[in-house]
Parts: structure tokens; sequence; C-alpha cells
């Protein structure tokens, strides 16, 4: 498929078919996840397949319970809305991550994204030298999985509620606790059909040599 249209619509999936995704389609998207970028290359990450009913629903439980108290703080400090427009995409959005909430173990597959606590901090002479942090030598490989699964017609979401009990994750798992998990991601056929999303205008976010700056130097 187009590049460009799989950019536009890797949308959050929440609401999942009973049509199955394969081992092999699995696979694909991890492998595609591991030629993403990472600082220095170190390749900081690992995934970890959830397929079996039992493993699911026990991710699932602890998934909802900490969107259970997600939720609740998250209405109490959400500005108010600017448009009718906005309100009601807000809504749709707090409908379908309710839904999700409630089924993700149900998902055909659940990917979780793992990375081990490794500092990047370098230092000199001078001191310690910010090169930024090391999460952000994952999400490009996660989003480097969703992107193959949306090209595989396979729906996704990038999650990180579940960090409010990742101890717990950790366990029912039995991942170490020298590994962060960065991200879980359901895996599904989508109920709805792809489409692309609700974006503030890249006028609006861009900015052109100077902070303030929004027209393009030609105009
Ligand atoms: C870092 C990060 C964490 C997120 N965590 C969750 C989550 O825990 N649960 C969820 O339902 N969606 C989560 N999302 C999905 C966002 O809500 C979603 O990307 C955003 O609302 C835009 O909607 P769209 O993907 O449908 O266009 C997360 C996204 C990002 C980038």
């Amino acid at each position: 498929m187009d590049l460009f249209e799989a950019l536009e619509t890797t949308r959050s999936i929440r609401r999942f078919s009973d049509a199955p995704v394969t081992d092999d389609e699995i696979v694909t998207c991890v492998r595609a996840a591991t030629q993403a970028p990472s600082g220095g290359n170190i390749q900081p990450w690992q995934f970890l397949v959830a397929r079996d009913a039992d493993t699911k629903r026990a991710i699932g439980d602890v998934y909802r319970r900490a969107y259970d108290r997600y939720e609740p703080a998250l209405l109490r400090v959400r500005p108010p809305a600017r448009s009718s427009e906005e309100e009601a995409s807000f809504q749709r959005m707090a409908r379908a991550s309710r839904h999700l909430a409630e089924h993700l173990g149900e998902a055909p597959a659940l990917v979780l994204v793992l990375m081990p606590n490794i500092s990047m901090t370098l230092e000199d002479d001078r001191g310690p030298l910010d090169v930024g942090t090391p999460f952000a030598s994952v999400y490009p490989a996660v989003q480097n999985l969703m992107l193959a699964a949306r090209g595989l017609g396979i729906g996704t979401t990038l999650t990180t509620v579940y960090r409010i009990y990742q101890d717990e994750l950790r366990a029912v798992c039995g991942i170490p606790d020298r590994y962060e998990i960065v991200a879980l991601v359901p895996m599904g056929r989508p109920r709805r059909p792809f489409c692309v999303g609700r974006r503030r205008p890249v006028e609006q976010v861009t900015h052109w040599g100077r902070f303030g700056s929004k027209s393009t130097p030609g105009r």
C-alpha cells in the first residue's frame, strides 16, 4: 500500500473483530520494528507476544484496573473542549478507550515492547551530557510495528496506562525487573475501516527558522 496512506491511517484501533492474526504476520511486524533507528544502533528492545487466552486475560485484567484509575484522573485535569466537534471527538475516543479497557484481553495478540534499564547518559570532563531519553530509542520501533500491522490490515493501539501497575504486568509475563515495559500493543482486525485522523493543521505547528515564524521563507 502507499506509504503516505499508511502513515495517515495508522490510527488507534480499539475495537477488534473475531478475524485471526497469524504468527507469521506478527513476526513480519516485529521484523519491521527491528528495522527502526535507535541511538548508536543499540537496538534496546525485546518483544513479548502473548497469544494464549489465560495470559491475555491476566494482562487485560491489569490493563483494566490501570484504566479504571487513569480515566477519572484524566477527566479531572482535562481542559474544556474548544468546539462541539472537539468535544464529540473526545467523547468518541473516551468510549473507544473504555471499550478497549474492558476487552483488551480478548484481542488476537498482545505485544509488549521491552527495554533493558540502561542509561544513555554520557559524561565528559565538563559533566553529564544529555543526549536524550532511552525511551526515544524504542518508540520508533513501536511505530514501525504499528505501520507494518497497518500494511497487513491489522489494527493496533499504542498503550501505556498499564504502567500504573507495571510490576504486576512483569509478574504476569515473567519479565525481569531490569526491563521497562515501554508499550503494550493489542493487535487485531478492525471492526470498522481505517480512516484519516483529526490533527492540528501543519501551519499551526510548524515554525520556520525562528520560533513563532509561521510562514515559509518563499512566501
Ligand atoms: C505515548 C502514548 C501512550 C498512549 N497510551 C494509550 C493508552 O494507554 N490507551 C489508549 O487507549 N490509547 C493510548 N494512546 C493512543 C492515543 O490516545 C491516540 O494515539 C491519540 O488519541 C490519537 O488518536 P488516533 O491514534 O486514533 O489518531 C497512546 C498514545 C501514545 C503516543
